[in-house]
């Protein structure tokens, strides 16, 4: 795994977004794995604004989301159908057949994610899946207790991630208890895992997830058994980590990182 911190948010994000834009580049028809939430919006900006610079071209990417409430359809402002179209979408060259989240408004959930599961393989699966990370250690939305082996289906919201997420909605209680998500085991079958941590509030949760024991109780602790997984930090979220000095000498001066110091 490699860890690299940036002094500031604003520089993390610029190195999330060329580290796809370069993997895009060198696979047109790029499988592309994404997250929503705060961390993300930033992400998106600078790549629509890579896109809007002839840096990176989408025509072909397909794009699998990570997860989606259930019972919010397509047009709810709350939806992640709506932030993806809002935020990514409708502001690069993708053609909006080639994106896919789960359907939040499907009758049978358990055919809902055999279906994406089936949608995802039928494409080759994910060359680079986007992540973050939630309060309570989620990836996607894989609460505590979720099985490492785990693949896409419907969950049950923690109250940590209620609390984390109901400020986005009006009135807060609307906010659903339950949503598909992608399990940890199908985000583990990406080729690659980028993760973006940002913000002091972030960083005992993140030095759990990248120094800790592997347990189900932190999912993103899942990422150490991934064979090519970057985690990405600013400074802030990285606060708590122990091996700051390896992860600065090894970004510095590892050749591999020579093209974004
Ligand atoms: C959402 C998702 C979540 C978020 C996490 C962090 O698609 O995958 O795991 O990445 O909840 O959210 P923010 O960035 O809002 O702190």
């Amino acid at each position: 795994m490699d860890v690299i911190i940036r002094p500031d948010t604003a520089s993390a994000v610029k190195l999330t977004a060329r580290l796809i834009a370069d993997a895009i580049n060198a696979k047109p028809d790029f499988k592309l794995g994404l997250a929503t939430g705060g961390t993300m919006e930033a992400v998106y900006a600078e790549l629509a604004a890579m896109n809007r610079a002839g840096q990176v071209d989408f025509s072909l990417v397909r794009t699998f989301n990570l997860d989606e409430y259930i019972g919010l359809p397509a047009d709810d402002p709350n939806s992640y159908r709506y932030y993806m179209n809002h935020h990514l979408f409708d502001h690069v060259n993708i053609d909006p057949r080639n994106t896919h989240l789960p359907d939040g408004m499907a009758t049978d959930e358990e055919a809902e994610a055999e279906a994406y599961e089936a949608a995802m393989a039928d494409a080759g699966g994910i060359d680079l899946q986007l992540l973050g990370i939630g309060n309570d250690g989620h990836i996607g939305f894989n609460e505590p207790l979720s099985s490492f082996s785990s693949r896409t289906s419907a969950r049950y919201l923690t109250p940590e991630t209620y609390r984390q997420n109901c400020v986005y909605f009006n009135p807060p209680e609307s906010m659903p208890r339950r949503a598909f998500t992608m399990g940890v085991g199908t985000i583990l079958d990406a080729r690659r895992i980028v993760m973006l941590i940002t913000g002091s509030r972030k960083a005992a949760i993140a030095a759990r997830a990248i120094e800790g024991p592997l347990t189900s109780m932190v999912t993103g602790s899942a990422v150490q058994l991934h064979p090519d997984a970057v985690v990405i930090l600013d400074a802030e979220a990285a606060a708590g980590l122990t091996c700051r000095e390896y992860c600065d000498d090894a970004f510095n001066n590892d050749p591999k990182w020579a093209a974004y110091r």
